[in-house]
């Protein structure tokens, strides 16, 4: 089969905190997976993301503790490099806004669709502070949602509702600079003109096949509540300028227009990297191309609606194939709320739990349908009562078996029943079910069917016993352990994606392959086989054992 082109484009955070294991479990994550087994079935996968730099997330945070916006940007850009790092995420680039690069696409974009008639120029009113003499774009301005009645909605978004809004939409509304009621004043902003898209989305959209339920219902009923021209700029002085400053200094692009353009330009990026600078195209252009966008359920009408609509302006650019949203993870501590999870970053989990074990505890809860909670002590059993227990002990038995009786060499399939064979036939019916999973973005299930492999594959040592028959039949023995062997290297390939670190070692110590193929590769009798140390380590609970 032909290698297809996959963009595994991955919400840009931003850079203004370090990130929770909602985070993780709501995009990055999955995306991995994703990326992951796409990569071993030899597709061409290009994995992009990075810090989203810009905006009033940005800027409120500065102004909070008195340092520029690029301070923040610039102390939170490495602490996600190196969660990636540690966690496994495997990027192609995790670039971010505040590159020359994507300032250029931004406003190269901007011109584009201006030349197209889909954005224009107009005299608008906005919120202004009168105490502190400054217009309040987005997040400065708080209030009561028009749409949920929640009481702190913010002026871009309600976190209660999910709905998009404008500072103007709410009811109540207080400057977060001076506690100020703020006035409407005169200003000038361009537009993009979303209800002369609307027509085209709607279509598209109603076209779309094999979309989560809650993300295709959420955004058609974004679009047929009515597409509104927005305004892509603001009054501030952080962000991708416009091109030749148009409006002066005090105008910058929304960061809503500028980050979802980080997917093209980080794309664009990474090819000028790689020295082919044209090579982006093959993720971006024509009916080959597949992409994937992975993002939190807020996230969804800007990779549903308005990034297709810049996406249809512009003309020469390939929409989205899915956008695979999940809802929330939430944490429900047992204790008070600081041993609940919310509080605490990636980072901290990583210094008590093992890569593979976070992500193997999230990839188990993944919320694609629905919102899933979980517990410090969720995270204890999972990694103690599925990993540890079926899978590491699966494969550390079947090795230590063939390296006590065997010398670590693999034994000969003397004379196979229909047991023996019927397994490594299970392992291989779940390696084709667990990719007709990955590939619908059904990532829980897929897990839950390599899972249900390693247990059959347990089932058949107790049913069978290696550990007695050694004694009086060690032929027989060697042939149900030569068989166990193949089936810990199928789904050892089939948990490749989830569980990468793990799976490297156990691919050494096989003498196998890793991360490339999708297929169980046959471990010929006679084959020595590599040492390898106890993959994963229980854990105890709680998991922060100072917390009190
Ligand atoms: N920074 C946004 C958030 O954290 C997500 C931006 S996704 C992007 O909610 F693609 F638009 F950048
Ligand atoms: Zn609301």
């Amino acid at each position: 089969m032909e290698p297809r082109p996959i963009l595994v484009a991955v919400a840009w955070p931003y850079a203004n905190g370090l990130q929770h294991l909602g985070h993780i479990g709501g995009a990055y994550l999955p995306a991995d997976i994703f990326a992951r087994y796409h990569r071993a079935r030899g597709n061409d996968v290009l994995m992009v993301s990075g810090s989203d730099a810009h905006g009033t997330p940005i800027t409120v945070r500065a102004d909070q503790e008195g340092v520029d916006p690029i301070d923040i940007v610039n102390r939170y850009h490495p602490e996600f490099l190196r969660q990636w790092d540690t966690l496994g995420i495997s990027f192609d680039l995790f670039t971010t806004t505040m590159t020359e690069n994507h300032h250029d696409v931004t406003r190269s974009i901007f011109n584009r669709l201006r030349e197209r008639g889909y954005i224009d120029l107009r005299t608008t009113e906005q919120m202004y502070d009168p105490e502190a003499e400054r217009f309040l774009p987005d997040r400065y301005v708080e209030g009561t949602c028009p749409h949920c009645g929640y009481p702190r909605a913010r002026g871009d978004q309600c976190e209660n509702c999910g709905r998009t809004l404008d500072p103007i939409d709410l009811i109540n509304p207080v400057s977060r600079v001076s506690g100020a009621t703020p006035v409407l004043r005169e200003t000038e902003h361009f537009f993009l003109l979303l209800s002369k898209l609307e027509p085209e989305l709607l279509a598209w959209l109603e076209s779309r096949e094999g979309w989560r339920r809650h993300v295709i219902n959420w955004s058609l009923q974004f679009v047929k509540d009515g597409l509104h021209d927005r305004a892509i700029t603001r009054d501030l002085t952080w962000g991708v300028r416009l091109p030749d400053d148009e409006l002066g200094e005090g105008k910058r692009i929304y960061v809503w227009f500028d980050a979802v353009i980080g997917y093209l330009s980080a794309s664009i990026e990474w090819a000028q990297r790689s020295g082919d600078p044209e090579a982006w195209r093959r993720w971006w252009e024509g009916p080959e191309p597949e992409s994937y966008y992975f993002v939190g359920k807020d996230n969804i009408p800007f990779h549903t609606v308005i990034w297709p609509a810049i996406l249809l302006g512009h003309g020469d650019l390939d929409l989205p194939t899915n956008v695979p949203a999940n809802q929330y993870v939430t944490f429900k501590g047992e204790k008070a709320s600081k041993s609940a999870g919310v509080g605490r970053s990636v980072l901290e989990y990583l210094e008590v739990v093992q890569p593979d074990a976070l992500r193997y505890a999230l990839a188990s809860v993944l919320p694609e349908q629905n919102d899933t909670e979980l517990t410090d002590d969720e995270i204890v059993r999972r990694v103690n009562d599925e990993l540890v227990a079926v899978w590491g002990n699966l494969v550390n038995r079947v090795l230590s078996m063939i390296g006590r009786n065997f010398d670590g060499v693999v034994p000969e399939p003397a004379d196979p029943q229909a047991a023996d064979t019927e397994l490594v036939a299970t392992v291989d019916r779940a390696l084709d079910e667990v990719a007709a999973s990955i590939e619908a973005v059904e990532l829980r299930a897929a897990l839950r069917a390599a899972m249900s492999a390693a247990q059959a594959a347990n089932a058949y040592l107790s049913d069978n016993e290696p550990w007695k028959v050694v004694k009086n039949d060690p032929a027989r023995a060697g042939t149900v352990l030569h068989h166990a062997l193949q089936a810990v290297a199928g789904v050892n390939v089939a948990l490749s994606p989830y569980i990468p670190f793990a799976s490297a070692s156990v691919a050494e110590a096989l003498g196998v392959p890793s991360g490339e193929g999708w297929a169980r590769t046959e471990i010929p009798a006679g084959r020595r086989l590599g040492a390898l140390a106890p993959l994963f380590s229980k854990l105890d609970s709680p998991l922060f054992g100072d917390d009190t």
